[in-house]
């Protein structure tokens, strides 16, 4: 257990075996607290990022795919990509993605800040060598509460960031990049009592309500004008989708949502709204989402 996503993602940019010159591919729909550890350790030790640029939309797994397999170089040692990214919220393919990095004989890192709560989530079928996430997000899990995963057989291709007993012990597993000193244990409880309360729902009806509810939110913004910018095939989309409103000003919008209907909306410059979908987020929250949105749009006009 660590802290958070950002942390984790850094035991892996700070940690990973790699000599200068060697290549790690990344997207360019990556979080700061993912790619930034990277470029740190480029910046410190002289390995090279590729960052892959994806489509905006992507309209299906394969471009995401091709996109990967083109950046591989003989230098390329590891594949880094979000699993949803914090740009538009797409869901990249990333069972496949590994599938490719594993063929290539490259290691495969997933950060998955969103992920735990959103979708359902099995590292040994995605198949990844590290994966890292942040349940304070969708699982509603206390801040503090992160992991990062070390598949089996991977540790010793990790350099340990925070040394303390057992650092250098072969044994044990990735134990050792669990001794980070006195840990918070009421921030543990809270996890647990997150992870048994999705359970008691199930995490496949919470996926499935989250994908629902998000194409429904969705399709009602694209009535209203709106333009997906994160995926075309539903398999890229889950609980988060970005979309852009041009003409109107996200910045005003969210201004006047929060000032006038106490609606916190988020989004991006000039016009990107995302459209978040949450388990707790009702049928009512969305009519009255929408009815302030139209609300907005007449009075522009
Ligand atoms: C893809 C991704 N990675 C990492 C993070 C950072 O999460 P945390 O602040 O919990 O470390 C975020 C935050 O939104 C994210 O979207």
């Amino acid at each position: 257990m660590l802290r958070n996503a950002t942390e984790a993602n850094n035991y892996i940019s700070n940690g990973f075996k790699m000599n200068p010159g060697d290549e790690v591919v990344i997207t360019d729909q990556e979080h700061e607290g993912g790619e930034n550890g990277w470029f740190l350790r480029a910046k410190r030790y002289g390995i090279t990022v590729k960052k892959v640029a994806l489509p905006q939309p992507i309209a299906k797994p394969e471009d995401v795919l091709n996109r990967f397999n083109d950046a591989i170089t003989p230098r390329t040692r590891i594949f880094f990509f979000s699993h949803v990214t914090t740009i538009t919220g797409v869901v990249l393919p990333a069972r496949q993605l590994c599938a490719l990095a594993r063929d290539k004989g490259i290691a495969s890192a997933v950060d998955g800040a969103h992920v735990t709560g959103m979708m359902k989530l099995d590292v040994h079928d995605i198949g990844c060598d590290y994966y890292t996430s942040s349940p304070h997000k969708w699982l509603q899990a206390p801040k503090g509460s992160g992991f990062l995963y070390v598949k089996a057989g991977m540790e010793d291709h990790l350099w340990n960031t925070i040394a303390s007993s057992s650092w250098d012990s072969p044994s044990g597993g990735a134990y050792r990049f669990q001794q980070i000193g006195t840990s918070n244990v009421p921030a543990l409880w809270g996890l647990k009592a997150a992870i048994d309360f999705a359970n008691q729902i199930g995490m496949d009806r919470i996926e499935a309500r989250h994908r629902a509810m998000n194409q429904a939110m969705l399709d009602a913004m694209e009535q209203r004008g709106a333009t997906n910018i994160t995926g075309l095939d539903p398999s890229l989309r889950c609980a988060l989708t970005t979309v852009d409103i041009s003409p109107i000003e996200r910045m005003k919008l969210e201004d006047w949502m929060w000032t006038q209907k106490k609606i916190r909306i988020r989004g991006s410059e000039p016009s990107k709204m995302r459209l978040a979908t949450p388990y707790y987020f009702l049928k009512t929250d969305m009519a009255r989402l929408l009815a302030a949105f139209d609300e907005y749009k007449a009075k522009l006009a």
